[in-house]
């Protein structure tokens, strides 16, 4: 028997000698079960078999298994002289990317980001926002209108409301979304991404805002931004302007922006003889064509992935 266990080659015979001694119907099994009538004598001869049978077992296996792992080394090992870098990495949408880096900039200055519903209530999206019933800027033919009188937010400016409403002021926030209008072009799409951010305190005037901006974008575009300012209007900014930015030796329009109106101040139960701030707003995905030199908007909706890894992402 002990030559026997010794001679073995492999895991698998010893598996079967082991429950042929030791298993249910095993011969070791059997002289344990009958020991009953047996000397003291008899019985240490048979306890001491069992036990070096045991032990013998014990060794063979752990023999026969450093053998294997032996083997197993010899004929497995990694490469590593094999590429590293997987074929179809995953990566971000240039808007994720460049919402990630304006969030971060607006937020390293205090601003606090807020997202607000898609589908908007004329209070939200114009009459809190000094747009009154008749007024143009509501038109019909920018403005996606549900048949309930909702509306398709047509910019994020409902979020800023939002906002005001819930926490009051003083405020340091900005809004993010998809806002929606008619048009259709190489640089509009009617769905789009716009940025807004307001900053109501007591102390807050127009320079803090022409600052603010000029931080954003240079943080954004990683270089100096120049920036030239007009007069402009809105609803709900007084006095409005609208920034362009240097751009190589062009003037690029890059946002709307204000001192936010004492009417929409009033409107979210805000004394605008105590507080005051500015409010500004830009397409998002202006932004990221801009940085990422992308020069149709159409595609940025697509998801077409070879479209994303020709334009770098
Ligand atoms: N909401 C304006 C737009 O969509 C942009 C804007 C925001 C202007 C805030 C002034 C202040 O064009």
């Amino acid at each position: 028997m002990k030559d026997k266990i010794k001679n073995v080659k492999s895991l698998e015979e010893l598996q079967k000698m082991y429950s042929d001694t030791f298993g249910k119907n095993g011969t070791m099994t059997a002289k344990l079960k009958n020991m009953a009538g047996l000397s003291n004598e008899e019985r240490s001869i048979i306890n001491a078999e069992n036990a070096e049978l045991r032990q013998l077992f014990k060794e063979k296996q752990n023999e026969l298994e450093m053998v294997a792992l032996n083997a197993k080394l010899a004929t497995e090992y990694v490469d590593v002289t094999l590429d590293v870098e997987p074929q179809n990495r995953g990566t971000f949408h240039p808007l994720t990317q460049s919402l990630k880096e304006i969030g971060s900039v607006l937020e390293s200055l205090g601003f606090t980001m807020w997202v607000g519903p898609e589908i908007e209530d004329d209070w939200h999206n114009f009459t809190a926002l000094n747009t009154p019933e008749y007024h143009p800027a509501r038109d019909m033919q920018d403005s996606f209108f549900l048949e309930n009188g909702n509306v398709m937010r047509t910019q994020t400016s409902s979020i800023q409301i939002r906002a005001m409403e819930k926490v009051g002021v003083p405020i340091k926030m900005f809004g993010v979304g998809r806002t929606y209008r008619k048009e259709w072009d190489a640089t509009h799409a009617p769905m789009f991404g716009q940025i807004e951010g307001l900053y109501i305190d007591k102390n807050v005037t127009i320079t803090d805002l022409v600052a603010t901006m000029r931080a954003l974008l240079s943080k954004f575009f990683e270089r100096d931004i120049q920036l030239r300012i007009r007069p402009s209007y809105f609803p709900f900014t007084e006095p409005s302007i609208e920034m362009d930015m240097k751009w190589g030796d062009r003037w690029l329009e890059i946002c709307g922006a204000g001192m936010v109106h004492p009417n929409v101040l009033k409107n979210c139960n805000i004394n605008p003889n105590e507080y005051q701030g500015f409010a500004f707003g830009f397409g998002w995905d202006r932004m990221a064509m801009l940085k990422y030199n992308l020069n149709d908007i159409r595609p940025i909706y697509d998801g077409d992935i070879r479209w994303l890894k020709n334009n770098g992402f």
